[in-house]
């Protein structure tokens, strides 16, 4: 049924986007699919910003931390998450996505139990 419903909203989207609108879908890539040794994590950017409307500033932000703006250059979380961030609780790509992704997922446990918070709920051997 999930998948049914997804189909068609997919669908919708594209049908839109052919016209030349982009009303339906979210904004930047669609899903997102995060190499990792742990196994890959899928992630539904689009699903994230609308069925579940999750501001953009929940999970992006500029340099220093900055709060973020409509239309500001989005760069991808490893560029300051590295070995050369000073807060060690960040200095890793892997550390600012459990702090972001599950961190709100085990916040939101109650009311979304389908927000994995177990390791394999989100990384997918092949
Ligand atoms: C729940 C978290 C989340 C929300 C909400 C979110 N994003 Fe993202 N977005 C991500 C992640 C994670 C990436 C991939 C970052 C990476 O590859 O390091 C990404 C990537 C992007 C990219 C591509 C950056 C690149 O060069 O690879 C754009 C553009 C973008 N987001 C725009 C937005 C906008 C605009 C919004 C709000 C309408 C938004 N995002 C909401 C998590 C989110
Ligand atoms: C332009 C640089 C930059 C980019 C890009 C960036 N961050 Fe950050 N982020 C920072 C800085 C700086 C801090 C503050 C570090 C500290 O506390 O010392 C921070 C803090 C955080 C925190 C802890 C505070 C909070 O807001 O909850 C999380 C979680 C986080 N980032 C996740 C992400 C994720 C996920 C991405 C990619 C979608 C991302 N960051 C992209 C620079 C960046
Ligand atoms: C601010 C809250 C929040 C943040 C941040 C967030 N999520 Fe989620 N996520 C949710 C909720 C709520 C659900 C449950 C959706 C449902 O009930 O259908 C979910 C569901 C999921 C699912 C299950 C499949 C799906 O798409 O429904 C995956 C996988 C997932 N998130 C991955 C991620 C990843 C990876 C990140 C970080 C880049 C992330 N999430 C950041 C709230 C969040
Ligand atoms: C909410 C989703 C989510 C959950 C739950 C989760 N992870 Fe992750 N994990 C990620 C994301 C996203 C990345 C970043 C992948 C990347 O670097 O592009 C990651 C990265 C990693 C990495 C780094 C792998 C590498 O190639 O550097 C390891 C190891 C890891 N996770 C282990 C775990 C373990 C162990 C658990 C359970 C205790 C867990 N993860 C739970 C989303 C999740």
């Amino acid at each position: 049924m999930v998948r049914k419903i997804l189909g068609m909203v997919v669908g919708l989207a594209v049908g839109l986007a052919f016209y030349g609108f982009a009303v339906a879908g979210g904004q930047g890539p669609e899903t997102i699919v995060l190499h990792s040794k742990k196994g890959d994590v899928t992630f539904n950017h689009w699903k994230h910003q609308t069925e579940l409307n999750i501001p953009c500033a929940e999970c992006h932000h500029g340099p220093g931390h900055s709060e973020y703006k409509p239309g500001m250059k989005i760069e991808k979380c490893e560029t300051c998450h590295n070995a050369n961030m000073p807060n060690k609780k960040l200095n890793k790509p892997m550390k600012a996505f459990h702090a972001n992704c599950k961190g709100c997922h085990k916040q939101m446990a109650a009311k979304h139990p389908n927000a994995p918070t177990k390791c394999n709920g989100c990384h997918k051997k092949k």
